[in-house]
């Protein structure tokens, strides 16, 4: 089978997905509300989040707007990517592999991953790494959860790439996560979930 891994290393894609977020911030879409209730669930605000595969970086802009205390960096694989939002935002914005952070990445109390575990062919590997930096809160979002074993299928996003969509074995979610220290709820659907997990425990709902 081809490999789609870097099929989002495309300058187009970045323009497409920054052109639809234009579009979003004047009206929320339900991973980005599931996002700030994953944040109301936390015992603290986040002081900095870590928003790993950040594409155009419109959570820079979210967080300006309702958690203007919290220090944000955007990280993204794809220097398109990263051109892109510097180009629309100010922010803190840099090109980096998820399974490449670095120290000062490490010292951000909060990782925020969206929607950047489905598109990848081993997403329940990358979690694991994910899990085992030792973030105090992540916030997992726009995953796809099922009960049957961990599945990859392929689609097309913005009608310009190839990439993958990995459907995550709850149970091996619920092991990755309790095996490191997190308490975890899910918000939203299986085929749209958002898990907030902290190592600080969560509020009570
Ligand atoms: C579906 S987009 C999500 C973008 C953004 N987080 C959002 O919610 O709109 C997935 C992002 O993951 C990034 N990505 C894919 N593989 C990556 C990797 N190995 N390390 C870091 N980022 C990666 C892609 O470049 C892309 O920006």
């Amino acid at each position: 089978m081809k490999n789609h891994e870097d099929s989002w290393k495309n300058r187009k894609v970045f323009e497409s997905q920054l052109a639809l977020n234009e579009e979003e911030l004047s009206n929320y879409p339900f991973h980005w509300h599931c996002f700030f209730e994953a944040v109301g669930s936390l015992k603290k605000e986040p002081d900095s989040l870590l928003d790993l595969g950040c594409g155009s970086a419109v959570f820079s802009v979210l967080c300006k707007r309702h958690l203007p205390n919290t220090k944000y960096r955007g990280l993204d694989y794809a220097q398109e990517a990263i051109d892109v939002a510097s180009a629309r935002w100010e922010a803190d914005l840099q090109v980096r592999d998820y399974r490449e952070l670095t120290e000062s990445d490490l010292s951000f109390d909060t990782l925020h991953a969206g929607a950047m575990l489905d598109v990848l062919p081993n997403a329940d590997e990358a979690l694991k790494v994910i899990a085992e930096y030792g973030f105090k809160n992540l916030i997992l979002g726009r995953m796809k959860l099922v009960e049957g074993e961990s599945k990859t299928e392929t689609y097309e996003a913005y009608d310009l790439i190839t990439t993958y969509a990995f459907y995550h074995n709850m149970e091996n979610v619920h092991s990755i996560l309790t095996r490191n220290g997190y308490d975890y709820k899910v918000l939203g659907f299986p085929d749209n979930a958002t898990i907030i997990a902290s190592k600080e425990g969560l509020r009570l709902d």
